[in-house]
């Protein structure tokens, strides 16, 4: 029996892969290279190149491997580019899903645990964010997503499909070795900015808007390791191995972090100066988000290990200092 992992070779599809075979999981990925990176994914994977919108493909590699559950990251995810472009959003994200469901439905594969995200609540009504506050996106991504959490809904109540919905908040970090980390390419993310600017690639940090009715004016965001966050993906698949009902979890770290606080941190962390100007507000940026985790800790059974930080940022500092062109070299 193997885990299926869509988007294997993204950034934090390669670590659940890689923290899956740690476990001892037999893992098959599948992801069409268009971000993620061959290099990134475990070669004890068994790896199939191709997209999940295509039938023939998805049919072959359903009925080749002996799948016992699936856990989908396959999605584009940058918002600016789904304000631009949200039929690319609702096609790959939300139309691959109804492809997915269909084709997990006809091989009698009856586990997903899918990525989902903090932009389906939208502009919170409070804080911290809790899984049952109103999922009102502010962009396509978000909406993307939000439709294919209702279409897991959907497919579960006909043909018995269980599900968990993730939902991240800022995913940070890297493997602690360095082997495997973030690479984007254009990078939007705020740490891998600031490393970048750290390790002079770039001149400077433009903090987007220091206005926003927060401590220092400028955006708060919880930060979640990305190895803390792929470990909820294996609890979840537990938790629908055991017979439990489909359901919703935040990933979060349930503290926020201002972009100046995560700017000084850096300044800490790597020694460097970190030039940083302020900027226009980015369209769309809420000014605080913070997840209640207390459902995931207490039904999951998670529990994060990371809860500094700067030992966040020093995973990421660490995969940078030795991949300074990511898995170009
Ligand atoms: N920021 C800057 N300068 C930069 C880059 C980012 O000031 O050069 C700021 C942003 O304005 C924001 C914060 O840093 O205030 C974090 O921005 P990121 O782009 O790193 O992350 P977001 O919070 O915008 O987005 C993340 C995920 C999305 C997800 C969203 C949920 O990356 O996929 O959380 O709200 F949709």
């Amino acid at each position: 029996m193997t885990v299926l992992v869509l988007g294997g070779a993204g950034y934090i599809g390669s670590h659940a892969v890689d923290r899956l075979i740690e476990n001892g999981y037999d893992v098959t990925v599948i992801d069409n290279l268009i971000t993620g990176h061959r290099a990134s994914i475990n070669k004890k994977a068994h790896f199939y190149e191709g997209d999940i919108r295509d039938e023939k493909f998805m049919n072959s590699v359903f009925d080749k491997e002996d799948i016992e559950g699936v856990i989908h990251f396959a999605a584009f995810s940058v918002v600016p580019e789904s304000m631009k472009d949200p039929l690319k959003y609702f096609d790959n994200n939300t139309g691959g899903m109804i492809k997915l469901l269909e084709i997990m439905n006809d091989h009698n594969v009856k586990k997903i645990v899918f990525s989902s995200t903090a932009a389906t609540y939208g502009e919170p009504k409070q804080i911290p964010i809790k899984e049952t506050d109103p999922q009102v996106p502010t962009n396509p991504y978000g909406e993307s997503k939000l439709a294919m959490e209702k279409i897991m809904h959907w497919a579960d109540l006909a043909y018995g499909i269980k599900f968990v919905s993730l939902r991240y908040f800022n995913v940070a970090g890297a493997k602690d070795n360095g082997s495997i980390g973030e690479d984007h390419n254009p990078e939007t993310h705020l740490i891998p900015i600031i490393l970048q600017v750290a390790a002079g690639e770039r001149d400077q940090l433009s903090i987007f808007g220091d206005d926003y009715p927060t401590k220092d004016g400028t955006n708060i965001r919880d930060y979640v390791h990305v190895i803390d966050l792929v470990d909820a993906h294996i609890l979840a698949l537990k938790y629908l191995s055991k017979g439990n009902d489909s359901d919703a979890f935040n990933l979060g770290s349930s503290n926020g972090f201002s972009n100046k606080e995560m700017l000084d941190a850096a300044r800490k962390v790597t020694g460097k100066e970190i030039p940083a100007v302020m900027a226009p507000r980015r369209a769309g940026d809420p000014s605080t988000l913070i997840a209640s985790s207390d459902k995931a800790r207490n039904v999951l059974g998670w529990n994060p290990q990371y809860d500094d930080i700067e030992e966040i940022i020093k995973t990421a500092w660490n995969w940078k200092q030795q991949h300074s062109n990511g898995y170009e070299n």
